[in-house]
């Protein structure tokens, strides 16, 4: 199991090729284990629990190396043992849990505008010594601390309750953090553990990021002010972070092969303990609680006060796609944004088709048609339509507009491909079955990226008009594109495959063709072979959205310093949106229908309504612990997510549809009633809510109890069942939406409502 980028142009899939299996020492089949031990048993005898785990991992192996030790994500060390040693130690007093590690994998302006967080609104968050001390923690490949997008000019001095570092190694001296970047610590311990040392000429052993995807998730969240920001001259603008007055501290936990959770934990472990206020992690998880290390140190995070926010995946439009799912962590989709940079693929017949383009270069096509070439009819490979690198014949695609389909290799790979063999221009089509999601990239030849539709209808033109001819016509960056959002494609989708009464994911927020700062490294396609270098770059995935979700907590922090992450969770997801102005519905590009809580959760993010949301429905570590006993943990399991001795009292009836969630999902199985309780806090002004239903089918009928709530007071607590009476008689696979909404005629506090039938 490996962690992954969410961007969908991630460049380390080049890399995985070359990497099919682990680094073995000694001969013995050993591999990195992370043990969970119970420090509170820890025996007299020792005087640091350090010693402790140390003499647990001697008595089962004198040479295993400690890899590290756990303070504040786990109680706990990472070392490499033998199946045999690691049952061993399994028996040994305290140890609670020995896990083998997994590797991850990363997810791969306009958008404050778009958010309408305009310079004109500035005063609902305005600069205040809470804005410019929280301190935003990215988990990622780390960063390029040149960038301007991290420069300090005007930022005050680094806050008082900062106790992170800046670690020095290859390119990286502690002087490159300042006021901006407070803190870059890199953790490469699992990682050599299981493949090597670091080759220093490959990748740098600091946190200096040689990738690209960590410089352009720390800038979303929280890059400084850069006027004149673009790549190759597409999305001109001012680009800056959404928590532009907050601070930045970098966590390289992923290398060339991945994200290795020893050196994830590691990474959150130390986040804890600099005490920063947001972690923002876009890579994948996986979807269990008690085996995910992001979900584990995630717990402890929690515990702390610290928002977690959490890509939700690439891997949609399947259902049950969706990552990064316990509860204590915010789980972040992908929709588009108001902004394109359309191309046009003119054909002979007259007819032209829009598609996407970010190519900039001299070797701009003549404006009249050239011959038109089908490349499944130029290819040496009976998959010749896929342009796989070395298919293309040169001699028939010379001088020629090449239509290649995708789904073998990356489009920027596909364009080289073209290029190489002579090709003069480029249309890329999505075959049956990929829809109209296309991705702009900043090809090396002119080139457009169409969809399913336009594709079908340009090769059937190409295969069948005697004599095909095209144009490629880059059009730019055009705004105020509508209907915007766009639940993206890619963006991973419920039901949630572990907790189906938990809906997953949380919410949307912008994560398609996302302009930030990028590694000086790399191009901007991320190739090796790109000798381009660029300060900004344009990529999209749930990686995007991740931290553009960890700056507005920054923001709603800076706001209510008091407020728990699950109460800005939840100030984030009720005031969510899911229509259009028009009312009508938020689409999704997969489909090319109306999008439902499974693809939006609760919506999309409205941070200048996330403010002031009213009521919240918050949640503390006990909720969270009465969550695991209803999944009917055990004690030794509880421990592990959340390191205390916590027993679940067996006379206590624990229920999932207890925790107190802002959304509803109620899976269906057998019953025909799902009762459902909810305690909400006031923290608007006094006021008399009432409650408006809504249920999509006759198939589901919701009744909520009492149907007014007065509040006299902040910060008073008012509690509701809501009971959903349904025909448990529909299919497998069935679902039924709706939505249940508070309102004071002020405020509208909207919770989603999915239910699925199993
Ligand atoms: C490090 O990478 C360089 C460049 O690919 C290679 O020439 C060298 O042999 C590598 N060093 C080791 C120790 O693998
Ligand atoms: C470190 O910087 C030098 C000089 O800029 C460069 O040649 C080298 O490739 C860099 N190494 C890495 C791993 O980025
Ligand atoms: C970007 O916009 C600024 C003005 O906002 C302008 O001065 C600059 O020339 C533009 N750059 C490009 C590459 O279009
Ligand atoms: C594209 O087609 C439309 C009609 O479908 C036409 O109005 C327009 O002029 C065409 N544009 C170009 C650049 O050929
Ligand atoms: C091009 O390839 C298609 C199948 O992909 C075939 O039907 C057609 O005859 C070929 N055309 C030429 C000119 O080779
Ligand atoms: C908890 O459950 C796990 C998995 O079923 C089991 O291996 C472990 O022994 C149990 N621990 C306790 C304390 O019951
Ligand atoms: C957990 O706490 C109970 C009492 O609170 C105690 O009896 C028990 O020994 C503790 N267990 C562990 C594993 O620390
Ligand atoms: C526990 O909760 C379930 C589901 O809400 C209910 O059916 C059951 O009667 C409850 N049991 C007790 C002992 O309260």
């Amino acid at each position: 199991m490996t962690y992954s980028f969410l961007s969908s142009t991630a460049p380390f899939f080049v890399v995985f090729l070359y990497l099919g299996s682990c680094h073995v020492s000694d001969g013995a089949q050993q591999a990195t284990y992370i043990v969970h031990m119970a420090k509170s048993q820890m025996p007299s005898s020792f005087d640091h629990h350090s010693l402790w785990y140390d003499s647990s991992l001697r008595s089962v192996s004198e040479s295993a190396e400690m890899i590290y030790t756990y303070n504040n994500a786990i109680h706990g060390f990472a070392t490499r043992l033998t199946p045999e040693e690691a049952d061993s130690l399994m028996t040994q007093p305290g140890v609670i849990s020995v896990r083998t590690e997994q590797r991850h994998e990363l997810h791969t302006t306009r958008t404050p505008l778009f958010l309408g967080l305009d310079v004109h609104n500035g005063g609902l968050f305005p600069e205040t010594s809470t804005s410019s001390n929280l301190v935003i923690g990215v988990l990622d490949t780390g960063i390029w601390p040149e960038s301007k997008s991290f420069s300090d000019e005007g930022y005050g001095p680094i806050p008082s309750t900062w106790k992170g570092e800046c670690e020095a190694g290859t390119n990286f001296t502690a002087s490159l953090c300042n006021r901006k970047l407070v803190g870059a610590r890199f953790f490469a311990g699992g990682y050599e553990a299981r493949v090597g040392p670091v080759n220093e000429s490959m990748e740098s052993r600091s946190p200096r990021d040689d990738e690209g995807h960590g410089t352009h998730t720390a800038s979303t969240a929280a890059g400084s002010v850069v006027e004149g920001a673009n790549l190759l001259g597409f999305a001109n603008g001012t680009a800056r972070g959404i928590a532009y007055h907050a601070r930045v501290a970098v966590y390289k936990v992923c290398w060339q092969p991945g994200c290795f959770s020893s050196d994830m934990l590691a990474g959150i472990d130390k986040a804890i303990e600099d005490n920063v206020n947001i972690l923002s992690i876009s890579l994948s998880g996986i979807t269990t609680y008690y085996t995910d290390d992001i979900a584990i140190g995630a717990f402890a995070a929690m515990e702390r006060g610290i928002f977690v926010s959490c890509s939700a995946g690439n891997f949609g439009p399947s259902p049950f796609s969706v990552t990064n799912i316990a509860p204590w962590i915010t789980t972040v989709g992908a929709g588009t944004i108001d902004r394109d940079f359309p191309a046009l693929a003119i054909l002979g017949n007259g007819k032209n088709y829009t598609g996407v383009s970010l190519f900039k270069g001299d070797d701009e096509l003549p404006a009249k048609l050239l011959p038109f070439i089908y490349a499944g009819n130029a290819s040496n490979d009976a998959i010749g339509y896929l342009c796989f690198p070395g298919t293309l014949i040169p001699e028939k695609v010379k001088g020629k507009i090449v239509m290649c389909d995708t789904g073998g290799v990356a489009p920027a790979i596909i364009g080289e491909v073209v290029k190489g063999a002579g090709g003069l221009g480029m249309i890329l089509a999505n075959l049956a079955g990929k829809g109209e999601e296309v991705q702009a990239e900043a090809h090396f030849l002119p080139a457009t990226a169409v969809g399913e539709k336009a594709g079908d209808i340009i090769r059937r033109y190409v295969l069948t008009d005697p004599n095909p001819t095209a144009s490629i016509v880059i059009q730019g960056t055009v705004v105020n594109v509508q209907p915007s959002p766009l639940v993206a494609g890619f963006s991973s989708r419920g039901p949630n495959l572990i907790t189906p009464n938990i809906l997953k994911p949380d919410l949307i927020a912008p994560g398609v063709n996302i302009l930030a700062a990028w590694t000086g490294a790399l191009g901007p396609t991320g190739l090796a072979s790109d000798t381009r270098r660029v300060e900004f770059n344009i990529i999209s995935g749930t990686s995007m959205s991740c931290p553009h979700v960890s700056g507005l907590a920054a923001l709603l922090k800076s706001v209510h310093p008091e407020w728990s992450p699950a109460a800005i969770r939840s100030a984030l997801m009720t005031t969510a949106y899911n229509t259009y102005k028009d009312g009508k519905r938020i689409m999704d590009i997969a489909t090319g229908k109306p999008s439902t809580p499974f693809e939006h959760g609760a919506g999309h993010v409205s941070p200048t309504t996330a403010v002031n949301p009213g009521l919240i429905y918050d949640l503390t570590t006990a909720d969270y612990l009465d969550f695991l006993c209803a999944l009917n943990y055990n004690s030794s399991r509880i421990r592990v997510v959340s390191r205390g001795n916590y027993t679940c009292d067996s006379s206590k009836n624990y229920s999932v549809a207890d925790l107190n969630y802002p959304s509803f999902a109620v899976n269906v199985d057998g019953s025909d009633t799902y009762k459902y309780t909810r305690t909400v806090t006031n923290v608007g002004g006094a006021g008399s809510y009432s409650v408006k239903v809504t249920s999509e089918t006759t198939a589901v009928k919701i009744s909520v109890q009492p149907t007014v709530l007065n509040f006299k007071e902040v910060n008073e607590k008012k509690s509701y069942s809501v009971t959903f009476t349904v025909d448990s008689s529909k299919p497998s696979g069935s679902n039924s939406f709706g939505s249940i909404e508070w309102s004071d005629g002020k405020h509208v506090v909207a919770s989603p409502v999915a239910i699925s039938w199993t």
